[in-house]
């Protein structure tokens, strides 16, 4: 029963997802890195170059005063149920891309390499790739799920933040540079540059 009851809650959270508008925007913030490594503790990322419209996470300086870093959205939906308020409400992380003529706001995916454990997030023009995420009562962006796969049988539980977030040596289409990354599953990332970091949004 139990079992049952939990799947149709993650059934129900998927079709939410996929049929939700994520149209409610916040105000601007910037996306500051939490580390043990002080290279990167209390650093900003910056959208940079990886194709046509396509954005990555890139490593920036510290953020201070006289900086001036990109700025991020979180674009939820105004009628999703939110499972647990302290993992904070799912949504999209957007960018907004600044062209001559035009303003595209685009929304975070994550590109898998189906032969690594890392994959990479980038900011693209269709919500078709996107991966919802959420900022937690802490402002800790972190990603939900309902699957714990490390058990057998593989068992719906209550949803679950991960923050499995590194920046690493990333080369999506020839761009190499040091990026933010997300590592699937409890296990290191196999790239060796990974370095473990947390992703805190600060207000603007
Ligand atoms: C985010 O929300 C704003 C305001 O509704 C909207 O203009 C924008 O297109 C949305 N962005 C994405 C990527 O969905
Ligand atoms: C990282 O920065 C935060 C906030 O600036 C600080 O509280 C924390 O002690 C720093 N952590 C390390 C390991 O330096
Ligand atoms: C602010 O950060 C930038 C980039 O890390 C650095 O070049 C600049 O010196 C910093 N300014 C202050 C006042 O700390
Ligand atoms: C929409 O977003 C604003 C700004 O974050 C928030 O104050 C408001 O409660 C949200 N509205 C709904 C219906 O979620
Ligand atoms: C929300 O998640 C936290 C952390 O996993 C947990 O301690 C808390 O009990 C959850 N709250 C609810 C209402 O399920
Ligand atoms: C894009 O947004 C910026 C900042 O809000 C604004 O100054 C500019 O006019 C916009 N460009 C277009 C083409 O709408």
């Amino acid at each position: 029963m139990k079992h049952t009851t939990f799947a149709l809650a993650s059934l129900l959270a998927l079709a939410s997802t996929a049929l939700a508008q994520y149209t409610n925007q916040s105000a601007p913030f910037y996306l500051v890195l939490l580390s043990k490594d002080g290279k990167y503790n209390g650093t900003a990322l910056e959208a940079c170059h990886e194709g046509a419209g396509i954005e990555g996470l890139c490593t920036g300086g510290l953020l201070n005063t006289t900086a001036g870093y990109s700025t991020f959205q979180f674009n939820t939906s105004s009628n999703e149920f939110v499972q647990n308020a302290t993992l904070g409400a799912t949504g999209y992380l957007t960018y907004e891309l600044r062209g001559g003529n035009f303003n595209e706001s685009e929304s975070m995916g994550l590109f898998y390499n189906p032969a690594s454990n890392v994959a990479l997030p980038l900011f693209e023009p269709s919500d078709e790739n996107a991966t919802p995420v959420a900022f937690d009562s802490e402002g800790r962006m972190n990603i939900q799920s309902y699957l714990d796969d490390t058990v057998t049988p593989p068992t719906d539980v209550k949803v679950t933040a991960y923050y499995r977030w590194y920046v690493c040596e990333s080369n999506y289409e020839g761009y190499t540079y040091e990026t933010l990354n997300w590592v699937m599953g409890k296990h290191k990332p196999e790239n060796p540059s990974c370095c473990q970091v947390n992703v805190v949004r600060q207000f603007a």
